[in-house]
This record gives C-alpha cells, sequence and structure tokens, in this order.
C-alpha cells in the first residue's frame, strides 16, 4: 500500500508521468489506481466544474470547495484502495491548496495546513513528486485555459516558488523532478525513486 501524488504547476506533464508510472506498477502487479483532484469523486466531479469553468469564487469560497472535494475523495476513494493494500497515484492534492490558495492567492498558510489536515483526517502522502519547470514554459504548453489557468503570470510564478519552497520544507516526503526535459525522462526519473521505495 502507498500514497503517491504529483504536484506542479500548469503543463508541468504530471497526468503523463502518472499514467507512465502507472503502467509500470500495473505490468508489476500491483493495485494501480489513478486518481486526482479536483474530481476523483462523483461530487468531486461537480465541485470540479463549479470551480474551473469560469464565474466568480471568493478567495475562502475556492478553498472550501477543493477541501470538500477532498474530504470526499479521501472518503470514498483513497483510503478505501489504500486499506485494500493497493497504490493511489493522484494528481493534486494538500499542497495545491497550500500552494495555489496559500502561497498564490494569499490565504493564512498555517490556516490552509490546518484545514486539509481536517479534511484528510491526516492522511499525509508516503511520496509526493513536483514536476517543476519555469512558469512560462508550462503555459506555452497548454491548449486551452480554465479559470485558474488564465490567472496572469504572476500567480503562476508564485506557483512554481511556493512549490519549490513547500518541497525544502519537507525533503523527505518530496522529490523535485526537472519537467523542462523529455516525458520518458521524466517519468524514468520519478519510477526510480518509487521502486526503490516500494522495495522498502
Ligand atoms: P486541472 O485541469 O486538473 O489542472 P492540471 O492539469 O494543471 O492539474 O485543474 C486543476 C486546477 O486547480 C489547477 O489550476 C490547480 C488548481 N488547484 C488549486 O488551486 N487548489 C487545489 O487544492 C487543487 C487540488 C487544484
Amino acid at each position: 500500500m502507498m500514497f503517491i501524488t504529483f504536484e506542479g504547476p500548469e503543463g508541468s506533464g504530471k497526468t503523463t508521468a502518472l499514467a507512465s508510472v502507472a503502467e509500470v506498477l500495473e505490468a508489476e502487479g500491483h493495485h494501480v489506481v489513478r486518481t486526482r483532484e479536483p474530481g476523483g469523486s462523483e461530487l468531486g466531479r461537480t465541485v470540479r466544474k463549479v470551480l474551473l469553468d469560469g464565474g466568480e469564487v471568493a478567495p475562502l469560497a475556492e478553498v472550501f470547495l477543493f477541501l470538500a472535494d477532498r474530504a470526499q475523495h479521501v472518503q470514498s476513494l483513497v483510503r478505501p484502495v489504500l486499506e485494500a493494500g493497493g497504490v493511489v497515484l493522484c494528481d493534486r492534492y494538500t499542497d495545491s491548496t497550500i500552494v495555489y490558495q496559500g502561497h498564490a492567492r494569499g490565504v493564512d498558510v498555517v490556516e490552509l495546513r490546518r484545514l486539509n489536515s481536517i479534511a484528510t483526517g491526516g492522511l499525509v502522502p508516503a511520496m509526493t513528486f513536483l514536476l517543476d519547470l519555469p512558469a512560462e514554459v508550462g503555459l506555452a504548453r497548454l491548449t486551452s485555459r480554465d479559470r485558474l489557468d488564465a490567472e496572469p503570470l504572476a500567480f503562476h510564478e508564485k506557483v512554481r516558488m511556493g512549490f519549490l519552497a513547500e518541497a525544502a520544507r519537507e525533503p523527505d516526503r518530496w522529490t523535485v523532478v526537472n519537467a523542462d526535459q523529455p516525458a520518458e525522462d521524466v517519468a524514468s526519473q520519478i519510477l526510480a525513486v518509487v521502486k526503490r521505495k516500494l522495495r522498502r
């Protein structure tokens, strides 16, 4: 059983990397579940639409919507899979709230850590990968933009720096991977770390 999360700015290739890691682990016989936030549950898919479709969302309302998505996701999917001995690969989790709503949007980060802990019942990933790249490189890779993608470049720069600061704060949990390189290289670096940890 292993809970692994993928974090990073827009266009960092998290989803592609997650899919490659899932394929390899599945081929090795692990029970792997790929999921994401927001939108990893039925309720979450409704919340996701509200969050990303545009329309005004006040900063604190945004926080509580992401947290509602997370609470539902952890209870309905993540914990049951982990308890059954599976590997959960999740595209964004608590750190996205700390970075987007905290570092970038300005909501108090200490309060956000507490709220994350309430929403998840204290479930912390065993490993978190930060796919790091300059904000403008990531944004240039996007083919369409949702409400958050459409924030100005300065916001996305804060996101990048926020992720790097969070990774530095908990170096045992985080692995920072340079995402400004071919997808195969990103995936193989992540896999090397995952396999080492799974063998322990
Ligand atoms: P998504 O389309 O999943 O983006 P990506 O492919 O980059 O993961 O949209 C998720 C957006 O929501 C993304 O801009 C990051 C943002 N987000 C937060 O602001 N806070 C959060 O807690 C989470 C989970 C996501």
